[in-house]
């Protein structure tokens, strides 16, 4: 287990190891404002060499989900704050995953206000759970114009600035698993005639726009993306032009210069794996950091940093229920396993109670 145990870099960054802790929403943030017990869950994974917080929205528009936090208020940041103040001193590197919901959304979990938004006034099939009327349809989205797009580009710049504010070592771009800046690339999402739709071309001009803005806003170093092709969650199904089309994204980003590209493969929870095609394209394109995740347990992921199939690897489930995931996989000790039914309800039960090696 060399690989994974070592200590590596992450662009200037120097990181205690090679393992990440992969994006998690847990809808603890009542109010929408990361709170105490979000502290103490951040501070208990902080033996990974890169935490990569829940989904964060950068606007009130993109609060899809019920209690899932935002980084757009005063209150939000300095809650944050708190967070990586935690964090830093036992070791881990944190960046704040962006994720504007978009079209995934009810009004009911809305704030007032706020708008529920899509880059067409096409509704995700499937359901959305809200405190106030339990599982709803997902809703039509309005769909955004020129000027909704202009805003919410400035959203996400102003998002990475308070994020920097916040003490983050830097955000991650939720463009992955049907929000946003999916359901702009996607042409199932997508169906404008402007010049952000049809095309590749076309449809990758928002995420590439948003991108450039949370770059310029602040710096190359501290913005990684998080990409899914292939796949399938929130009503995205597959469409033929998958691999031509992501390969594209992967020369524009390379061309941006992030310092990180993260890829999922949801195929450990039933979407179609992602081929090792398109994996090594994305390899071979990108010249910076590549992180891998989806399904992984130490041995795989120790033989694919081997083979120099990426250089990080994150995890989602495990850590989720092994905050000292680092300790037991070097100790070869057995693993707790992830409770589903306490993934989203709020309160410490199946939060920060999972037990770890020296308790
Ligand atoms: C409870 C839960 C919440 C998740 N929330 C997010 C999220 O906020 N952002 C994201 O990009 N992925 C999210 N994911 C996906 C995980 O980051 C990860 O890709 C997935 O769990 C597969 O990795 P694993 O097999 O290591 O668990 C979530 C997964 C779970 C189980």
């Amino acid at each position: 287990m060399s690989l994974l145990f070592s200590s590596t870099t992450l662009g200037p960054l120097a990181l205690q190891n090679r393992f990440v802790m992969a994006p998690l929403t847990r809808s603890r943030a009542i109010g929408n404002i990361p709170n105490d017990l979000m502290v103490k869950y951040y501070a208990q994974h902080a033996s990974a060499g890169l935490i990569i917080t829940e989904g964060t929205s950068p606007s009130p528009n993109g609060l899809g989900y019920a209690r899932i936090p935002g980084i757009y208020s005063a209150e939000q940041v300095a809650g944050w704050q708190c967070v990586t103040k935690a964090v830093h001193p036992l070791g881990a590197k944190i960046f704040v995953q962006l994720m504007h919901c978009g079209r995934v959304a009810h009004p009911l979990n809305l704030p007032a206000g706020a708008r529920l938004l899509g880059p067409s006034a096409v509704a995700a099939g499937g359901e959305m759970y809200t405190d106030a009327k339990g599982m709803q349809p997902n809703a039509t989205p309005v769909a955004m114009t020129e000027a909704d797009i202009k805003s919410t580009i400035d959203e996400y710049a102003r998002a990475a600035k308070n994020a920097v504010t916040a003490g983050f070592d830097g955000v991650e771009l939720h463009g992955a698993n049907g929000y946003l800046l999916e359901q702009f690339f996607r042409p199932t999402s997508n169906h404008r005639t402007d010049r952000y739709g049809g095309s590749i071309e076309n449809r990758a001009r928002f995420v590439l726009e948003v991108t450039r803005a949370v770059v310029g806003a602040i710096g190359n170093d501290r913005v990684g993306i998080r990409l899914s092709p292939f796949g399938a969650f929130n009503d995205m199904p597959a469409y033929p032009a998958t691999e031509a089309d992501y390969t594209y994204l992967a020369g524009e980003l390379n061309a941006i210069g992030l310092v990180y590209i993260h890829l999922v493969d949801h195929s450990s929870m039933g979407a179609p794996p992602v081929p090792e095609s398109m994996k090594a394209t994305f390899r071979r394109v990108f010249k910076r950091t590549l992180i891998l995740s989806g399904g992984y347990d130490a041995v795989r992921a120790e033989s694919d940093l081997a083979a120099d199939k990426c250089d990080l690897v994150a995890f989602g489930r495990p850590f989720l229920a092994n905050p000292d995931l680092v300790a037991r996989w070097k100790a070869g000790a057995a693993l707790n396993a992830p409770d589903m039914s306490t993934f989203y309800t709020p309160g410490p039960k199946g939060y920060t109670d999972y037990p770890t090696l020296t308790v």
